[in-house]
């Protein structure tokens, strides 16, 4: 089961007939001439880089000149593939093939695969007047085929290295199956664990997220957007999304511009500077406007001050949910105000394609606004080679050779051990002793080899995950007996992408031979957690406790033999604090990937060190949402013996695991923390890591600092800096960090940057928690 939104694949497009008339010499012709006439021109005055601005820029012009409104419009109207070439299409996809072949469209998303893409593109080139190339996207949002971790895994790794890795393996195995560009990096700070789409982004924090934002769309887009084994990246959901209140999906969102500046932005911004291709919009409102029609992020920042050159795509349907919203009277007015805001193309929504026509006669909307519109989506479509050749990435030999090949395989099994945490590791449980002779491995999740493919699993094959029984017995070797029992299982309900879960909260039928399998064990590996479709698009829960009869099962197996290593799945933070209260030893491993049975195994048995860090807090329950470590403080920070501070009086304001939280086989310590103010624009902080353990290790040591006093409230701890080292036992090495203005200012409520005088803290350690503090003094002269 994959994406749903995807083509049902029994719909096929059937081969393009012979009387094609091929217009792909018309294009190459036209690309061709303008390209001689540029290069003549401005040759002796230009350097490269230029000559390639001026030779787009001038295709892009000349071929906006010879469209008509209507073929305009088409360019920035989006479809999904869900039309029925052989057959009766459904209702709304009537059409749709004429509308193709009239060049009315400019993009897909949806269809996928060599032969799918190429049979559509030909039905565009070949029989429109222009034969303007349409653009594929779809959402690969952790691999096409070879499936990596969810990306929120991924982001537990704090490795930009490993995130563009899997990602530039997603674009290659996507670029073989046809497409052009991918609906990600989602880079939604994301505070709320109730909220399922925590899963698609990088956590809580700003700066993590814009590093691994940032090297998302590098992994994604590479040096060149027209080398083949590279797509366009898609920065979304612009803006706001992750704030979605009580954390329920496409809920309201209120926040402060400076919240918006300070949190919301800076991936964003990062993904920007990174090059990303494209945008797209985000379904929520922003101080009650839709993001869709908002003119100020979209215009004015995006467009603007940031420089974007490439285009922004609607969320699905959003500027047709803007009615719901109550934001615009009718479909007619959402598509003038989401187009006048700076939406360039519309997925699935038919504002543009019914009413941009009638709104440029009206008046309404300038022409200069739809080709601007345009000439970013045929810009992204050149950048991409599409003019070139609008079939380059659909080549059935090219698609069979690379997707799931063993490097890609290889690559998965690297960044899912670099994305697991290890929460807790009583009497050094883990790695398992070399000598064991007997594991039980248990639990609704040991055996399933689907849950590891994680939502929005583009084209993943069902079942076809490495699950932790067979990671577990490859590694363990003949020796050692393994004792398989599933317990319960965890839901009742088929896997879908868009049906809701029913879990099993009855059927305990399985209980005793789990218990059987725990009882002549001596360690039992309980692989429990989420469905992989608990978390995702629409998958909000009121309640991130562990569902169903898992603690139940958990409860039962500790009663017959404690010595447990919990396996957790799940895609969002969860709340155990019963588990972490019992058992010995937690891996955190999220929906790994394809490799997921292989690297847990790795770092179960000791052949991989963990070295993940929770990119988010995991509270103790669901009362404490939304809990984060950059919070505020407030004027009763507390503690007091009265009850007048701000707290709850039945629970610990602590989390159960803070943010930058994950454990090592080894041990590490932090000492001689300094810092050296005497160059304010370059303050230099130093601090001494080592390896106190037994073995090698790996270890990210962060730096967080804190503006004690500010014009606005500033958050009590914000991580700027953050270093993934790894030491030989007893090595010890100095680590420097460099703070400069763009670590130390902050955004006003009117999106200004600022650098205020005054004191700072600056905490370096293992965690948001645990850290070495300094102070130093920001002088006036210093930031005039
Ligand atoms: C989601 C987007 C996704 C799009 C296309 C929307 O419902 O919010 O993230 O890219 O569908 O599938």
């Amino acid at each position: 089961m994959n994406n749903s939104k995807q083509t049902n694949p029994s719909v096929t497009l059937h081969e393009a007939s012979s009387q094609y008339q091929s217009n792909t010499h018309k294009i190459k012709w036209l690309a061709k001439t303008i390209v001689t006439l540029t290069v003549s021109l401005f040759l002796f005055s230009c350097g490269s880089k230029q000559v390639e601005n001026n030779e787009e820029e001038v295709f892009v012009s000349e071929l906006l000149g010879k469209m008509t409104l209507e073929e305009k419009i088409g360019q920035l109207h989006q479809i999904t593939s869900q039309w029925n070439m052989t057959g009766p299409a459904p209702e709304y996809a009537q059409g749709h093939e004429e509308r193709l072949k009239s060049g009315l469209v400019g993009s897909m998303l949806n269809v996928i695969g060599a032969e799918a893409t190429l049979n559509a593109q030909k039905l565009v080139v070949e029989n429109s007047r222009l034969g303007i190339p349409l653009i594929f996207g779809y959402d690969v949002i952790h691999g096409y085929r070879t499936m990596f971790p969810v990306p929120l895994g991924e982001a537990a790794s704090w490795d930009p290295e490993v995130v563009k890795l899997s990602a530039s393996i997603a674009a290659l195995e996507s670029a073989a199956a046809g497409l052009h560009w991918t609906f990600a990096p989602m880079m939604d700070v994301g505070r709320d664990a109730r909220w399922g789409r925590v899963m698609e982004g990088a956590g809580e924090d700003p700066y993590l997220a814009s590093i691994l934002s940032a090297a998302r769309v590098r992994g994604f887009q590479g040096e060149n957007l027209a080398d083949q084994k590279t797509i366009a990246a898609c920065a979304k959901h612009f803006a706001g999304y992750a704030f979605a209140e009580s954390g329920k999906d496409y809920n309201n969102v209120d926040i402060s511009n400076a919240t918006l500046h300070n949190v919301i932005l800076p991936p964003f911004k990062a993904s920007t500077a990174a090059g990303a291709a494209t945008y797209m919009n985000s379904f929520n409102t922003i101080q009650g406007l839709p993001a869709s029609a908002n003119e100020y992020i979209q215009r004015q920042l995006l467009k603007g001050d940031w420089g974007f050159d490439g285009f922004v795509v609607s969320d699905w349907n959003s500027i047709g949910e803007m009615v719901a919203h109550g934001a615009a009277r009718d479909l007619k007015e959402a598509a003038n105000m989401a187009i006048n805001a700076g939406s360039d193309m519309d997925m699935e929504g038919n504002a543009y394609t019914n009413f941009l026509a009638e709104l440029v006669e009206e008046g309404k909307v300038d022409i200069k606004i739809i080709d601007d519109a345009v000439k970013r989506v045929l810009t992204v479509k050149y950048r991409l080679g599409l003019f070139e050749d609008p079939y380059k990435y659909s080549n059935k030999e090219w698609e069979k050779n690379t997707l799931y090949s063993l490097g890609n395989k290889s690559a998965a099994r690297k960044v899912a051990r670099e994305s697991i945490v290890l929460l807790k590791n009583e009497e050094n449980k883990l790695p398992i002793s070399k000598s064991i002779k007997s594991i039980a491995v248990v639990g609704p999740l040991a055996d399933d080899k689907d849950a590891p493919l994680g939502n929005w699993r583009a084209d993943a094959v069902a079942n076809s995950a490495v699950s932790v029984l067979e990671g577990i017995k490859a590694r363990a070797g003949k020796d050692v007996t393994i004792n398989y029992a599933k317990g319960c299982d965890l839901v009742t309900s088929e896997r879908n992408f868009a049906g809701e879960i029913k879990f099993n909260t009855t059927d305990r039928t399985g209980f005793a031979a789990a218990v059987a399998a725990a009882k002549k064990s001596e360690i039992v590996l309980l692989a429990i957690g989420e469905d992989c479709f608990q978390s995702g698009e629409g998958r909000s829960q009121a309640d991130i406790r562990l569902k169903g009869l898992q603690m139940e099962l958990f409860d039962a197996i500790y009663a017959v033999n404690p010595n447990i290593v919990i396996v957790l799945m799940n895609g969002r933070p969860v709340a155990i604090p019963e588990l972490d209260a019992k058992a010995p030893a937690i891996l955190e491993t999220w929906f790994l990937g394809s490799e997921a049975g292989h690297a847990i195994a790795d770092v179960v048995f000791g052949d991989h060190n963990p070295s993940g860090k929770l990119p988010m807090t995991f509270p103790r329950s669901n009362g404490q949402i939304p809990i984060y470590y950059n919070a505020m403080n407030t004027g009763r920070p507390g503690p007091k013996n009265e009850v007048f501070w701000s707290h709850y009086t039945d629970q610990s304001n602590a989390p159960l695991y803070p943010f930058g939280y994950g454990l090592s086989y080894t041990d590490f310590k932090y000492d001689n923390l300094a810092v050296d103010s005497s160059d304010p624009s370059a303050i230099q902080v130093s601090v001494t890591l080592q390896n106190t353990g037994a073995v090698t290790g790996t270890e990210v040591a962060q730096l967080y600092i804190r503006d004690q006093f500010a014009s606005l409230v500033r958050p009590i701890k914000e991580l700027k800096g953050f270093q993934k080292v790894t030491l030989k036992s007893g090595e010890s090495k100095d680590l420097t960090f460099t703070l400069t203005e763009k670590e130390l200012g902050f955004y006003d409520n009117e999106g200004s940057y600022k650098v205020e005088d005054g004191m700072f803290d600056v905490m370096v350690g293992t965690n948001s928690t645990d850290l070495l503090t300094e102070t130093f003094l920001l002088t006036a002269e210093a930031v005039q």
